[in-house]
């Protein structure tokens, strides 16, 4: 399953595409099935459906754990690197890890959970929590994690929605020098989710916790009540293995839909594959297990591949801007996957927290989330990987459940801001308005995908009409991935930002009708638009744009209300970084906003703001206009 050459690339490519199904089993057979699959694909992109490794039975966590602690009992699983720098790492080992996963799973059955029961996961990141993830595995129950960073409302939209009947999480947290109190958010959550009956809470902090008779039970003292082995479920290869919520164009996140056989399939082939991992190297993933690139890159991929996987709780800046450095510096990290946004903050402080780092252990440097910037691609390139380590920079969404789009490090030559080549497997078309594909190279349109891969999202949780709706129907017959992407005299690909009302925040999706139906909760708020505008350091950051009632002042005191409400209606992440209150709000005659022109607006560029005539009242443009200038 390795590619070694760009001439395998190509041969690599070429087969999956002539015979996809041959390419794919020949790829499936080095996994472990506990039965074999009677048919590799069906699928049909007009009226949803795909269904891969048909009949097949596996158990994704006998992949990642117990083959690797047969064979290597002893070689660290995950490496956890702590906030403190000062408290001592973990070094867990396979064999530990698969313990540790059992005698969890085996609390879960306990109370009650079993195949395909839904299970919420709140938590900071510390082992506890890719224990959790894989004891539902184990199981056969189905995780839904949520980062840490959301709200209570958030949290319990996402167990309602989902219909969770347990959660797991923590007495408290700490990101740098800042504690967040996890049990009291999930309390808050659970007051409006009638179909939990239990909560697990691992110690952590040591953070005051109100613990309810019968619901609430404590991690460490339930794990002293199990025995210690737990037969890993048989899982059907398009059994669901998880949940993760993503925004949309639209209000509500969509809960995707992973499943068993293919997802291992695929991450574990792109792991290898694009990072060119090699047995013993040390792989660290700064991405939060709450997003689909720690379920993916930290937990699954480089567990199924027998890799070391380095595990960090704190911040790239605490203590100080130099931590990231220390952190490859400590455990020796041969493989760098992060964000550009995090790439963007570091250079923000300056040299001085690199040059005297020990960075010779680095081999391959990876970039996710968001399209990185040349500026911040040649900073990774010559301060971090000292000019001789290739940047892959990965394109893909939580939808694809891997990396899609890019280099394969030290063999497709790179070149700065480009994704570059699809993996074998992955068929693209750049399509127009209309939906007409466009050949050739030099071109640019929307990004969609023609064929299904093995860890393509199988429906949204509950609504599957939403997932045709959402993915397919724009360009019938393909999947709309909601970017737009050039394709240069190469061939190489370079996403240039999503088309839809989706904005990247720091690497973070956000829809923009969630934050307006946050801010349109305040009852201060007529109604309100979002925009996403350039950002230095986030990409993209937020603009609101809010009309208020009559009787109510436009100052500083209400903004920070605002925010306030945005950040406990959805979480910390999704607050404007700009709010600019305004009369009215450019509107066509049937009363849709014109977002192009806010867009406009928020970038600075009042001299394309194109035709206004066709507004029901031009005149509020003039006045937004003025208005943003004047914003701090
Ligand atoms: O716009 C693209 C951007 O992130 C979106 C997917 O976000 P999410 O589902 O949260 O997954 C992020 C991690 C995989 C995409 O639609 N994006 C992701 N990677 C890149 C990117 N944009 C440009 N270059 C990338 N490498």
């Amino acid at each position: 399953m390795r590619i070694k050459t760009i001439e395998e690339y190509h041969q690599a490519y070429q087969e999956s595409v002539k015979d996809p199904e041959t390419f794919w089993a020949g790829i499936a057979q080095e996994f472990q099935w506990k039965k074999p699959w009677t048919k590799v694909l069906d699928w049909n992109f007009e009226d949803y459906q795909v269904k891969w490794f048909r009949n097949g039975k596996l158990n994704i966590t006998e992949n990642c754990l117990d083959r690797h602690a047969a064979s290597k009992p002893n070689h660290p699983a995950i490496i956890w690197e702590p906030n403190d720098p000062e408290d001592e790492p973990e070094i867990i080992t396979y064999k530990i890890l698969l313990d540790r996963v059992c005698r969890f799973a085996n609390v879960l059955k306990k109370h009650g959970v079993s195949k395909g029961d839904r299970v919420c996961i709140y938590m900071p990141m510390i082992p506890e929590l890719a224990v959790a993830v894989l004891a539902c595995a184990r199981i056969g129950a189905i995780h839904s994690v949520i980062f840490g960073g959301f709200s209570a409302h958030s949290i319990s939209d996402r167990i309602n929605d989902s219909q969770c009947e347990l959660v797991i999480t923590t007495d408290g947290s700490i990101r740098g020098s800042k504690h967040i109190p996890m049990k009291d958010t999930v309390d808050d959550a659970l007051i409006a989710c009638p179909t939990v009956k239990k909560v697990i809470v691992a110690t952590h902090t040591r953070t005051p916790v109100s613990m309810i008779k019968g619901r609430d039970f404590w991690w460490e003292s339930e794990i002293k009540k199990v025995e210690a082995e737990c037969p890993a479920e048989e899982m059907d290869a398009e059994d669901p293995l998880f949940i993760l919520y993503t925004s949309g164009s639209t209000g509500k996140p969509k809960g995707v839909v992973h499943t068993c056989g293919g997802y291992m399939v695929y991450t574990s082939y792109t792991f290898e594959n694009v990072f060119q991992y090699n047995p013993g190297d040390v792989f660290f993933c700064t991405a939060d297990v709450g997003w689909i690139t720690g379920h993916s890159y930290l937990v699954y991929g480089p567990l199924l591949s027998g890799a070391i996987s380095v595990m960090f709780e704190g911040v790239p800046t605490y203590p100080d801007a130099g931590r990231l450095w220390d952190i490859v510096a400590r455990h020796k990290v041969n493989i760098l996957y992060t964000a550009p946004t995090a790439i963007r903050s570091l250079m923000g402080f300056g040299l001085e927290y690199v040059q005297d780092k020990d960075l010779s252990s680095l081999k391959v440097l990876g970039s996710v989330g968001e399209p990185i910037n040349e500026e911040a691609w040649y900073w990774y390139h010559e301060h971090i990987g000292k000019g001789k380590c290739p940047i892959v920079d990965t394109w893909w969404q939580t939808e694809t459940g891997g990396i899609m789009i890019s280099p394969l490090a030290g063999i497709t030559p790179t070149k700065p801001s480009f994704a570059t080549l699809p993996l074998p497997g992955v068929q693209l078309a750049l399509v127009d308005e209309n939906g007409t594909v466009i050949e050739g190279n030099s071109v640019s349109g929307n990004l969609c995908i023609t064929f299904p891969w093995p860890s393509i999202i199988r429906t949204t949780w509950g609504d599957h009409e939403r997932c045709k709706s959402t993915y397919f129907s724009t360009y019938p017959g393909r999947y709309f991935t909601g970017d737009g992407c050039l394709r240069d005299k190469d061939g190489y690909y370079r996403i240039t930002g999503r088309v839809d009302d989706v904005i990247n925040v720091s690497g973070h999706r956000i829809g923009t009708a969630e934050v307006e139906n946050a801010i349109n909760s305040h009852t201060g708020v007529v109604e309100s638009a979002v925009v996403g505008y350039p950002h230095d350091v986030k990409g993209q950051g937020v603009h609101a744009f809010v009309i208020l009632e009559e009787d109510q002042e436009a100052n500083s005191m209400m903004k920070r209300d605002i925010l306030m409400t945005v950040s406990r209606i959805i979480g910390p992440i999704a607050k404007p970084d700009k709010i600019q209150f305004v009369k009215g709000l450019p509107k066509t005659r049937s009363g849709k906003i014109m977002r192009r022109i806010l867009r406009k607006i928020a970038e600075g560029e009042f001299n394309s703001l194109g035709d206004t005539s066709t507004l029901l009242d031009p005149s509020v443009v003039e006045e937004i206009v003025e208005g943003s200038k004047n914003l701090d």
